[in-house]
């Protein structure tokens, strides 16, 4: 395939747009949502395979089965990053395809088809930022055998964050010597309530709060391969999906709802990691121990492994009111006068600073340098898309902004490179790609958001290479 070559109508890079000179870009994708090839080379079964062969779990009964046929047509979607300058791409490992009953034995063709990613990456000069966990558990830790917990399988037993551990060494040993920065999960908040507590997403179970397990299980596991991976001499950051949380009304009812909204979504997956502690849970009827989850020593690993990035997942803020009825101490309220997204997502582009100034606020020191490891819109557009252009400038100016502010942000990765699986919403419905992608012939077409994107990059590194070249007159190393 060549590089596509699209002209963009707008002028790349807006002065406002004032970023570090290091500053990194990406792209992002995930395994499942890409890959295909579910059945090839000695892959077992995941989570989502078992989710979406249910009547009804994704609309049109769509599957991963083939989806971007990623696992055989990388060599030509690395070709489209490279054609857009990245410095950097992150994407994830199908753990299944490596372990394929998610514990024991090794497949050496799963390991083998990241191998041959990884180099090829590097030869087109991007970096690889890997996420161990994006969503497809092994079906084998959502079963498991004799000996396995009471409670039920996948992130509600405890061992699946040993198993983790494991299948973590195993890949680090394979890739650490080409591989510098692992992300060891993906959104940790929205795998607990879309895949436990909604059942909207897989496993597909209903528990509500009884969910609560899920969020320490997969925060045990970070800390557990956070220690494997640094004692290789590898950098670990977590990919968390945050949002700014607006009250509704400034009513002490309002305010309480806000505060144990932002509790659950943003404090409970970011307190541990920072400050080795959960926040105050009594509003979800538990104490610090999650239902019993909790045991000696495991805050103490969770938050021993400094981060050496946090990955921030934005997409919109979200704005909640006093609940009107029993249950949930919190209830969403619209976004009023926001333009949505195909998704109905409200588009809020100062949600961004908002939510990167607020992390600096609340935490401080100990907040790490911050990448945003996904940004993107869904949008009903075809190959002319005016509406994900504005998106991605929009958000970047607000990125610019918390800059500005003082907020250490060091790179932007935007999802995603492809059209693909959008898990409940299956392959159609919902396209956040800079390429388009048709689903019958596999045929990749980039849209104008792609050249917009190129050139953006382009201009950002012309003008660090105009910002480190010595003035005239001026002596070589001063
Ligand atoms: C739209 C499709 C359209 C395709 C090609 C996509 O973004 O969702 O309906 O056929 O682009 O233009
Ligand atoms: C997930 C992606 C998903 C995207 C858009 C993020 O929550 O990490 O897998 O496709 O949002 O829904």
């Amino acid at each position: 395939m060549s590089t596509p070559h699209i002209c963009s109508r707008e002028a790349a890079l807006p002065d406002r747009l004032d970023l570090p000179a290091d500053f990194r870009w990406g792209v992002a994708t995930a395994a499942y949502q890409i890959e295909g090839a579910v059945d090839e080379d000695g892959r077992g079964p995941s989570v989502w395979d078992t989710f979406a062969a249910r009547p009804g779990a994704v609309r049109d009964g769509h599957t991963g089965a083939v989806a971007c046929d990623h696992y055989h047509r990388y060599p030509e979607d690395i070709a489209l990053m490279k054609g857009l300058g990245l410095d950097g791409y992150r994407f994830s490992l199908a753990w299944p395809r490596i372990q394929p009953t998610g514990a024991g034995r090794v497949n050496p063709a799963g390991l083998a088809f990241y191998d041959r990613l990884v180099d090829d990456l590097l030869a087109a000069g991007l970096t690889p930022l890997p996420t161990l966990f994006h969503w497809d558990l092994p079906q084998g830790l959502e079963t498991p055998s004799a000996g396995g917990s009471a409670e039920g399988g996948g992130w509600l037993d405890r061992d699946t964050a040993y198993r983790f551990a494991d299948y973590t060494a195993l890949v680090a040993d394979r890739l650490g010597d080409r591989v510098p920065t692992w992300i060891t999960l993906n959104e940790p908040f929205v795998h607990m309530v879309y895949g436990y507590a909604l059942g909207t997403h897989a496993p597909g179970r209903t528990l509500m709060l009884d969910a609560l397990p899920v969020a320490h299980h997969q925060l045990l596991a970070h800390g557990l391969a956070a220690a494997l991976l640094q004692e290789r001499g590898l950098e670990v950051m977590i990919a968390n999906n945050l949002t700014p949380v607006r009250a509704a009304s400034s009513s002490e009812a309002d305010l309480a709802a806000a505060d144990a909204y932002d509790t659950l979504h943003n404090r409970l997956f970011t307190d541990p990691l920072l400050l080795g502690r959960y926040p105050d849970l009594t509003a979800f009827g538990t104490g610090p121990d999650l239902h019993g989850a909790v045991r000696p020593g495991d805050l103490d690993l969770i938050a021993a492994a400094p981060l050496s990035g946090l990955g921030v997942n934005y997409y919109n803020p979200t704005r909640v009111a006093a609940p009107t009825e029993p249950g949930l101490p919190f209830a969403f309220a619209e976004i009023p006068d926001a333009p949505r997204t195909a998704f109905g997502w409200p588009i809020v582009p100062d949600g961004l600073r908002e939510l990167l100034v607020g992390l600096r606020d609340r935490y401080g020191t100990a907040l790490p340098p911050v990448t945003i490891t996904e940004n993107g819109c869904s949008t009903t557009e075809g190959l002319d898309d005016p509406v994900r252009i504005s998106y991605l400038a929009t958000h970047l100016d607000a990125l610019a902004a918390a800059v500005a502010q003082g907020v250490d942000v060091r790179g932007y990765f935007t999802w995603s490179l492809l059209d693909n699986f959008e898990w409940a919403e299956g392959l159609f419905s919902q396209r956040f790609g800079l390429v388009h992608v048709d689903f019958e012939t596999q045929r990749r077409t980039p849209r104008a958001s792609y050249a917009w994107y190129r050139d953006l990059i382009a201009a950002h590194r012309t003008r660090r290479l105009q910002r480190s070249r010595p003035r005239p007159g001026t002596a070589p190393g001063v």
